[in-house]
């Protein structure tokens, strides 16, 4: 069994669905921890609900990044855990978690990288009038966005297509894959580290 750390900043339903995947059976591992950026952010009411341990943090309350991240290494260590899975983490990893938990770090992203990085997305997606876009689970490494893409599903962009519900469209695929990938990749560093 794994522990799993997932950071979130805003809504948090792929939180959810790798809470709702562990709890089906889907998904074998624990998830220790929340870790957000926005203490007010819904992703923390749903580790309440769920009775997740979180730590919720703002960051200018620290004199820079590497000051939040020690705090944070210092909760993963406490719980154990062996991966971090960004789930809508809007912030750039650093060295101190980057060096802790080398190749040990994904995040999913709305868009088929590396088309359309950084924020907004589907909004870039929508702007570039593409007619598929779609999801990826990437590594992290200290860019934007520009780690080693594990999977990816394309979504079709509809003539009518607007941000809202190509955004439905992007979160029934992540709800499903992102789950399905965390499991992949957790049961084969467990069979490489046999
Ligand atoms: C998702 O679309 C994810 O790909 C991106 O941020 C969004 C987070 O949504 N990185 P939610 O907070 O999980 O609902």
């Amino acid at each position: 069994m794994r522990n799993i750390a997932v950071f979130a900043s805003g809504n948090g339903s792929n939180f959810q669905a790798i809470l709702d995947a562990v709890k089906a059976g889907v998904l074998d591992a624990n998830v220790k921890l929340l870790v957000c950026d926005q203490p007010d952010a819904f992703a923390v009411e749903r580790a309440k609900a769920e009775g997740v341990n979180f730590f919720a943090f703002r960051g200018k309350e620290y004199p820079n990044k590497q000051g939040y991240e020690q705090e944070i290494l210092a909760r993963l260590t406490e719980f154990e855990v062996d991966w971090i899975i960004l789930a809508g983490y809007m912030r750039l990893i650093g060295p101190t978690l980057l060096s802790a938990f080398d190749g040990r770090i994904i995040n999913i992203h709305p868009s088929l990288l590396p088309a359309f990085p950084g924020k907004d997305a589907m909004g870039q997606a929508l702007a570039a009038k593409v007619k598929v876009s779609g999801v990826t689970v990437h590594f992290v490494d200290e860019g934007m966005d520009t780690g080693p893409i594990i999977a990816q599903e394309t979504v079709e962009i509809a003539e009518d297509e607007t941000i809202e519900t190509l955004q439905n469209k992007i979160h029934q695929v992540e709800h499903q894959l992102y789950p399905a990938v965390i499991q992949m990749v957790l049961s084969s560093s467990r069979r490489n580290s046999k």
